[in-house]
């Protein structure tokens, strides 16, 4: 996918993070939804899980996180000693904000004994009224490590249901969703498929469960990525947030995707500009800090998680 702004600017914008992040120690990581001028900058590019893993083992004294709040601020739990930088403040996740702490506690309260399975794209306040944290690509693994019956997924009621019906499990889900995910419908899909019949569908457990069954494949950002790499097929119908068609073109020149609608662009992970990734080195801000009575509850939920 081509940068959304002139290889001029780019070039000159590049040079300036390279150098101001060898000064100020610091590690870039973006998210496959990112732009794709950010994700060339980033050290790293990965899912939600992958980045938390990045983000707790780095020794960077600076994280830039490119993507949203809740992503930076996982970092910011799992590594208080550093500097954690969310270059654009206002890019947010409205399918974190469709849980809050208080609701929840008020659910608890009323199922006294419930495990709270809360997925990662949370509030750091959620998280901490949390026992475990999921991603997309280890949301089946979390369920299984859990006993007893009285199970909550939070916010993502499509993920907690694919994840549920793989396991064959009764779980209760609060109905969140993302906004994005939820713009594709089963008439974009069976369009794409009469345009494209070869090709595979792959789609994120964040998409309806009406999208996830016509799937060929279910996974995280992660997952697609590497199922269209090994797969033998050669065209796939993209089921996901626009932004990864860049790492699937980079890593598979040869192979044909099409993104199975154009109204799959999720506005707060496109807010990044590499201009205020420059800014945000040269400032140290805005920086993301959770206070530490939260975020050392919080962090036990991404620990159990981490530690599967
Ligand atoms: P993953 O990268 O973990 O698949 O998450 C998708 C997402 O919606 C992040 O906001
Ligand atoms: Fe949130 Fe969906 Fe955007 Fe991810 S793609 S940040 S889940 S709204």
């Amino acid at each position: 996918m081509k940068h959304t702004i002139n290889e001029g600017l780019f070039q000159t914008l590049a040079k300036e993070i390279e150098i101001l992040k060898r000064d100020r120690k610091a590690v870039i990581l973006a998210h496959y939804y990112q732009r794709p001028e950010v994700q060339d900058i980033a050290d790293f590019v990965g899912d939600s899980l992958q980045l938390s893993q990045k983000a707790a083992m780095t020794d960077a004294e600076v994280i830039v996180f490119c993507g949203v709040h809740f992503m930076a601020e996982s970092a910011a739990i799992l590594s208080p000693d550093k500097v954690v930088l969310l270059p654009e403040m206002k890019a947010g996740c409205p399918m974190a904000d469709m849980v809050d702490a208080e609701g929840l506690r008020a659910y608890k309260k009323r199922v006294p004994g419930v495990q709270v399975v809360c997925y990662v794209n949370t509030s750091a306040e959620v998280k901490a009224e949390s026992d475990i944290c999921c991603t997309s690509s280890n949301a089946v693994k979390v369920l299984q490590s859990l006993e007893g019956k009285d199970i909550l997924f939070i916010p993502d009621e499509n993920l907690g249901r694919y994840a549920a019906n793989i396991l064959e499990r009764p779980i209760e889900f609060w109905p969140g969703y993302c906004k994005t995910h939820d713009r594709l419908t089963k008439e974009d899909i069976l369009k794409a498929r009469k345009a494209h019949p070869s090709a595979k569908v792959i789609v994120h457990p964040e998409c309806r469960e009406e999208i996830c069954q016509e799937a060929d494949y279910i996974g995280s950002t992660a997952g697609l990525i590497s199922y269209a790499q090994n797969s033998e097929n050669q065209e796939f119908i993209v089921g996901t947030e626009s932004g990864i068609l860049h790492r699937l073109h980079q890593v598979c020149p040869d192979k044909e995707f099409y993104l199975a609608s154009e109204r799959l662009v999720c506005p707060n992970m496109k807010m990044t500009t590499l201009a205020q990734v420059r800014d945000a080195l040269q400032t140290l801000s805005p920086r993301v800090t959770v206070k530490e009575e939260i975020r050392v509850r919080a962090k036990q939920a991404l620990d159990r998680m981490l530690a599967l």
